[in-house]
């Protein structure tokens, strides 16, 4: 979420670490010749996004004509993507995830530079494995809570360590040239190991390391990798190091490396074998996610579809009983003017509010799902004292993608109005746009003493806080009583449609300096790219205001993941700066408070004492355990200075995230094929299967069979067999498609590919089979026979996915 600030300070910090280890990061040193994590893993999630609108377009009869090579862009995917569309969609989103991606891989060698397990150094194959396992199935968890930014997060970590194993061990030195599936498949076993006592390498010649690795060890096919050190030179005996100036292990015997990380690695000739392999590999655990998410999810965690989201936060206080109605009308007008436009949203957010709760937060994809969620709304309760409203609207807004829309109807003061710079640090990190309908600021008083009820009227002071918030994010504060309600409708509407991004030309801008305090920015200029003689001038406002701050708030993050019920403890530190450097004359205290959206308990201390221009301090937060795995959580923690003139924050997201105890995939077994396909006429004639499907006494449990590819019709029964849940599936189609993939996931997102052929095609196939021309007898006569011999075939198939 806090992706610009986010990546802007990530760039500065990785370059000076360029020189750590793996392929390069972000940037390549040797000009374009090397590849780095940032063009491994763009080149394939380009190619993989792109596979799966083709395979959606053919699956609905369109034409696909973009060609899948390695000169795909953002710009050529997204269009190819959009199909029949007219409209393109802006490629900002589809930018904008990749990025997040490749960064949160970057980062994998800052916060995880000394852990062999996250890239796959030491031999440390197995921890490697686990590492992977766990941000694997963190991935798939975050997408099925639809926490998309989260899933790319956890994705870029894995895709780093994955891509590592190409560039440290020496898989590519085996001759191997397709990708180690078992690294993505916890239930194999990884075999060929090079074990403990085994050397692995001999000295490099005169800093020539290309044939350093022991022959007996490639003969035997046995895998190894690089050892790595920046402190110490200690290695088992005869083992390979990593090499490179930083890895002292490569100065002792065996002396030199391994590593194919850039083309002047030790083994940088095979560098583009090592990046093809990374890039092969990459889009092999994006399919394992593409199928454990579903074709649609996997377009959004990519970022290609539309992915704004609509939000509602409603004051549902007894209140607010006569303008409910009124709210609900509203709202769905907004729906509906949005619906088969480009505005779509791509999911639409309900956030309730009363005193003292808020929530539960509701997320649908579907418009007349959420129309019926607003409908359930009643006012009741309340009364006497204002209201949770910003607690909602922090939920909304960490809950929503960057550049969301959010709308807060509300009749009273906020209770929470301490959330005001949470909720400030929110706006400016997500870009969201926060437009406020205030109902009855003025004839509130009036009419509610007139009814009896405790006097809840809110003042121009209290008004101005939402005044001050919706400035802040480019949105409006609409001040209205019951009877202008509907006139408002329309400048609602106006100002969403007005908030669309500028879509097509990123401008960049450059500053020599900013004013202090708060600013907005507007760019004014004239546009020569036109083919008419004349330029047109233009002008473009950010909708977001700008603040600078002279106070640094920083958070030590170790770990991304909490499991339910665990605590983590993230250190702090503030400074005071001058000039970008750290005021060491600067003293006194600062105002510290730690926010999260899930109301989790979290300690902070309230204030912090600055030394020499800097003071530190601990944030606890504690995830219950009845917390599922997969929710995210945003931690906001934000500094402000004594005299309450200046302040600054820093965001961090969390992912909730369960060990993982079942890894083993589900297993099919087909246990019957009905139907003859030896009829010259396809149409004519039906074929069939049943398999028995289950996740083992262990596992977590069948979540859904459908079918991949194939065009019959599936249906599936329960049954328990010793104790087991067995789900049966039976599949049958037309003699004209003769084959059948089941795609069978379990609760966690393990998944097996079960697949299925009608007989006569087998028959035919089958290089055992005596074929004769005579049709009617296999079919009738020798299939019976060969029947135990098909099963036993298609088995094999079946246990080898
Ligand atoms: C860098 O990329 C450009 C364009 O893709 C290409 O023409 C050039 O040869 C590349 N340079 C190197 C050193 O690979
Ligand atoms: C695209 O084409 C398909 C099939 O021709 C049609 O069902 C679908 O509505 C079209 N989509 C759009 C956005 O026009
Ligand atoms: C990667 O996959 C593509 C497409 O399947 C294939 O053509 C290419 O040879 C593979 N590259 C390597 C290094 O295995
Ligand atoms: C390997 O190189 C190291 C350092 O140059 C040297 O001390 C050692 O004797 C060499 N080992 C062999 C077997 O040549
Ligand atoms: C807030 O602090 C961060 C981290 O120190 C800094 O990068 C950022 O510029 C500060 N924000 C403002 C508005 O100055
Ligand atoms: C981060 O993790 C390392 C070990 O993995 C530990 O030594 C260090 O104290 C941790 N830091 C924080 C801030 O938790
Ligand atoms: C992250 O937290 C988990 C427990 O939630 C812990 O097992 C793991 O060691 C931590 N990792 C680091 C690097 O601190
Ligand atoms: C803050 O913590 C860092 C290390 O975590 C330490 O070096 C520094 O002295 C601490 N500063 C203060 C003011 O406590
Ligand atoms: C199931 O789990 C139990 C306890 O962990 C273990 O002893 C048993 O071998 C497992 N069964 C299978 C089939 O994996
Ligand atoms: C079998 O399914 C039932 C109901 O779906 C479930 O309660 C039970 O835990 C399952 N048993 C096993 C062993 O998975
Ligand atoms: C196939 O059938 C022919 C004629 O019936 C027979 O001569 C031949 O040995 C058979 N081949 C096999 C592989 O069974
Ligand atoms: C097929 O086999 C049956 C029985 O063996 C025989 O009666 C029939 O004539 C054969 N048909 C052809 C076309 O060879």
């Amino acid at each position: 979420m806090a992706s610009s600030c986010f990546m802007l300070s990530l760039v500065a910090v990785v370059m000076l670490l360029h020189g750590g280890h793996g392929f390069m990061p972000l940037f390549s040193l040797n000009g374009n010749s090397s590849r780095t994590h940032r063009d491994i893993t763009r080149e394939a999630v380009l190619r993989k996004t792109a596979e799966v609108c083709k395979s959606i377009a053919t699956s609905e009869g369109r034409p696909f004509s973009l060609t899948i090579d390695n000169s795909l862009t953002v710009e050529k995917v997204q269009e190819a993507c959009s199909g029949n569309s007219t409209a393109v969609l802006s490629t900002v989103m589809y930018h904008t995830s990749i990025a997040t991606m490749y960064f949160s891989n970057a980062l994998v060698d800052l916060v995880y530079a000394l852990s062999e397990e996250h890239h796959f150094d030491d031999e440390t194959f197995k921890g490697g494995r686990d590492v992977l396992t766990s941000d694997i199935f963190a991935v798939k968890a975050s997408v099925k809570q639809e926490n998309f930014i989260a899933g790319r997060v956890a994705l870029g970590r894995a895709c780093h360590t994955l891509q590592d194993f190409y560039s440290h061990s020496n898989w590519v030195e085996l001759g191997k040239t397709s990708p180690y599936s078992a690294l993505i498949t916890p239930d194999q076993t990884l075999e060929n190991l090079a074990g403990p006592n085994v050397a692995t390498c001999r000295n490099c010649t005169n800093g020539d390391c290309t044939n350093n690795i022991l022959p007996d060890l490639l003969q035997q096919g046995l895998l190894t990798s690089g050892y790595f050190n920046i402190f110490s030179s200690e290695k088992p005996a005869g083992k390979c190091s990593h090499g490179g100036s930083f890895d002292k292990t490569s100065k002792r015997d065996p002396t030199g490396g391994i590593s194919k990380d850039t083309v002047s690695s030790s083994h940088g000739s095979l560098h583009p074998q090592a990046a093809d392999l990374a890039v092969n590999a990459t889009i092999e655990l994006l399919e394992d996610i593409r199928l454990a998410v579903g074709d649609k999810d996997f377009l959004r965690l990519m970022g290609l579809s539309q992915s704004t989201v609509l939000c509602f936060v409603i004051d549902t206080t007894g209140s607010m009983a006569d303008d409910i109605a009124e709210a609900k009308r509203v709202s769905f007008e907004i729906i509906d003017s949005k619906r088969g436009t480009q505005q779509e949203p791509s999911a639409y957010i309900l956030v309730p509010f009363n005193d003292p709760a808020f929530g539960p937060l509701v997320m649908t994809t579907d418009a007349d799902k959420f129309k019926a969620e607003i409908n359930k709304l009643s006012a009741s309760g309340g009364g006497d004292i204002p209201e949770m409203c910003l607690s909602g609207l922090q939920l909304a807004m960490t809950a929503a993608p960057p550049s969301s829309e959010i709308f807060v109807f509300t009749d009273a003061p906020a209770k929470d109005a301490d959330l005001k710079s949470t909720i400030n640090a929110l706006i400016e990190s997500t870009k969201s746009v926060v437009t406020f309908m205030l109902t009855d600021v003025l004839a509130s008083r009036r009419r509610r003493s007139a009814q009896g009820a405790a006097n809840r009227a809110m003042s121009q002071a209290d008004a101005q806080l939402y005044r001050d918030l919706a400035k802040a994010s480019g949105g409006q504060a609409i001040e209205v009583t019951k009877s202008d309600l509907s006139a408002a409708t329309t400048v609602i509407e106006d100002s969403s449609a007005s908030a669309v991004p500028q879509s097509d030309g990123n401008i960049l801008v450059t500053f020599n300096n900013v004013p202090a305090g708060e600013f907005v920015l507007r760019i004014k200029g004239e546009d020569s790219t036109t083919s008419r003689a004349a330029t047109t001038s233009f002008q473009r406002q950010a909708s977001t205001q700008i603040k600078s701050s002279s106070i640094s708030v920083t958070a030590q993050v170790n770990n991304t993941s909490i499991e339910p019920g665990a605590s983590l403890s993230i250190p702090f530190t503030v400074a005071s700066m001058s000039n970008g450097a750290v005021n060491q004359n600067a003293s006194g205290a600062f105002t510290v408070k730690a926010q999260n959206d899930r109301s989790y308990t979290s300690s902070s201390p309230s204030s912090v004492t600055m030394s020499e221009g800097k003071a530190n301090g601990t944030v606890t937060i504690t995830v219950p355990s009845s917390a599922s795995s997969g929710t995210d959580v945003t931690l906001t923690i934000t500094a402000q200075d004594a005299s309450a003139s200046d302040i600054n924050f820093t965001v961090m997201r969390f992912s909730v995230v369960a060990a993982v105890t079942d890894v083993t995939r589900p297993v099919c077994e087909v246990v019957s094929t009905t139907g003859d396909c030896s009829s010259s006429v396809c149409s004519s004639a039906q074929w069939g299967i049943t398999a028995n499907i289950s996740d083992g006494v262990n596992g977590t449990g069948i979540d859904s069979v459908t079918v991949n590819q194939g065009s019959g019709t599936l249906n599936t029964s329960s049954s328990t067999s010793g104790g087991i849940n067995i789900t049966v599936a039976t599949y049958s189609a037309s003699c004209c498609a003769q084959s059948v993939e089941l795609r069978i996931l379990d609760k966690v997102g393990n998944v097996r590919l079960c697949t299925g052929q009608a007989k006569a095609v087998t028959v035919t196939a089958a290089p055992l089979t005596n074929t004769t021309t005579n049709s009617t007898a296999i079919g009738l006569h020798s299939v019976s026979v060969r029947h135990s011999l098909w099963v036993s075939l298609l088995l094999s198939v079946v246990w080898w996915y």
